[in-house]
């Protein structure tokens, strides 16, 4: 049967617009990287000499960001002049959470550090596709490991205390109101949800668990600027049998990016305490495969080609579900790894998925 598809027209405007979106989050990223929205936060309405000398850049560049971020929609003008040195520029209010504001929930900008992350890996990417090996985490780099941390930490800070954890009832209770109670978050990355862990449950031990070395430094310096008493280990999930037991387990979008996702549920599965459970957040994507898909599929599965299953792939005989994970593979996964249970949470979020597994 022929399915109807897109007329090339609009193939072509789409890619057209992809172009200008991709080199708008590089504004973006320029404008983080370099404290331009910080420091335009900070001072109000600036010229391009202004901004030059609050932030410590060349005047010539000042002008050209400012100019092209006037244009992109993303800064007003604040004083109209023909004269492009006197032309002054503002961030609005309402945009400092999407673009500075690092823990506002609108904050969406660490897509940009996460893109510059991708295009940095992208050669070995290719090599890997031809090759079938894996990329590892650390080739993508500084950025993306900032990106990462820095796209959900809004979340963690938040909802996952405040929102996911408390839908749950029983397993908050027991965390709130009885001391002792061991926490593991594996694959923490940046180490914000292991710190809001450990806040909203203050009379429980709580540790991090990452495979990644750069990512396990990163949070021990997030932790220690936030002044919270947490544990970090560098060590694989598969390996988490030997620090247990645990009363909760949390796997927060990293499942997916799982060399030996089997193996490292089989170990959660030995490491839990009698009746504690593993809370997986992971994407929410269709339960089943269709194309053309909508904005999560094609996000997920763009995410899937060039980071998350090439990462997956670095291990020995890696069998990676890449990032559109469907609740028939986490199914599939906790029986095959001996959970005695499989439960998708009726936690309404819009980007990812709840599972709690326990062993009975
Ligand atoms: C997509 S990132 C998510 C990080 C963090 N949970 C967050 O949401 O920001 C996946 C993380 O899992 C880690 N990881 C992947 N496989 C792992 C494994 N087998 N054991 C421990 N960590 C692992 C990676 O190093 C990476 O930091």
């Amino acid at each position: 049967m022929c399915v109807a598809h897109a007329p090339q027209d609009a193939i072509t405007e789409r890619l057209f617009q992809s172009a200008i979106g991709t080199l708008e989050l590089f504004g973006v990223y320029l404008g983080r990287t370099l404290g331009l929205y910080r420091t335009l936060h900070e001072h109000g309405s600036l010229n391009p000499a202004g901004l030059a000398d609050h932030a410590r850049i060349a005047p010539r560049y000042a002008r050209e960001w400012l100019e092209q971020q006037a244009v992109a929609g993303f800064l007003v003008v604040d004083r109209e002049a023909t004269d492009d040195a006197a032309r002054t520029y503002r961030l609005p209010d309402d945009y400092v959470g999407v673009l500075a504001d690092e823990e506002h929930p609108a904050h969406i900008a660490p897509f940009a550090h996460m893109m510059v992350g991708v295009a940095r890996a992208l050669p070995r990417v290719v090599e890997a596709y031809r090759t079938g090996a894996g990329v590892p985490y650390a080739e993508f780099g500084a950025d993306f490991r900032y990106g990462q941390g820095g796209i959900n930490r809004p979340a963690f800070v938040s909802d996952l205390t405040g929102v996911w954890l408390p839908g749950v009832p029983d397993l908050h209770e027991t965390l709130l109101r009885e001391p002792g109670r061991r926490i593991a978050d594996v694959g923490c990355g940046a180490g914000w949800s292991t710190i809001a862990l450990a806040r909203a449950y203050p009379d429980a031990e709580v540790v991090g668990f990452d495979l990644d070395e750069a990512s396990i430094r990163d949070a021990v310096k997030n932790a220690a600027a936030a002044g919270v008493r947490v544990r970090f280990v560098c060590a694989d999930g598969a390996a988490l049998t030997a620090d247990g037991p645990f009363h909760l387990i949390t796997l927060l979008e990293t499942l997916h990016d799982m060399a030996h996702p089997d193996e490292a549920l089989a170990a959660m599965r030995a490491a839990l305490a009698p009746g504690g459970s593993l809370f997986i957040a992971d994407e929410r994507v269709a339960e089943e495969f269709s194309a053309p898909g909508d904005d999560i599929e094609r996000m997920m599965y763009g995410w899937s080609i060039s980071h998350c299953l090439p990462v997956g792939m670095d291990g020995v005989r890696a069998r990676p579900v890449g990032t559109v994970i469907r609740p028939a593979t986490v199914r599939r996964l906790a029986q095959a790894t001996g959970f005695g249970s499989c439960e998708v949470l009726d936690i309404p979020n819009q980007l990812f998925r709840f599972y709690r597994l326990r062993a009975a």
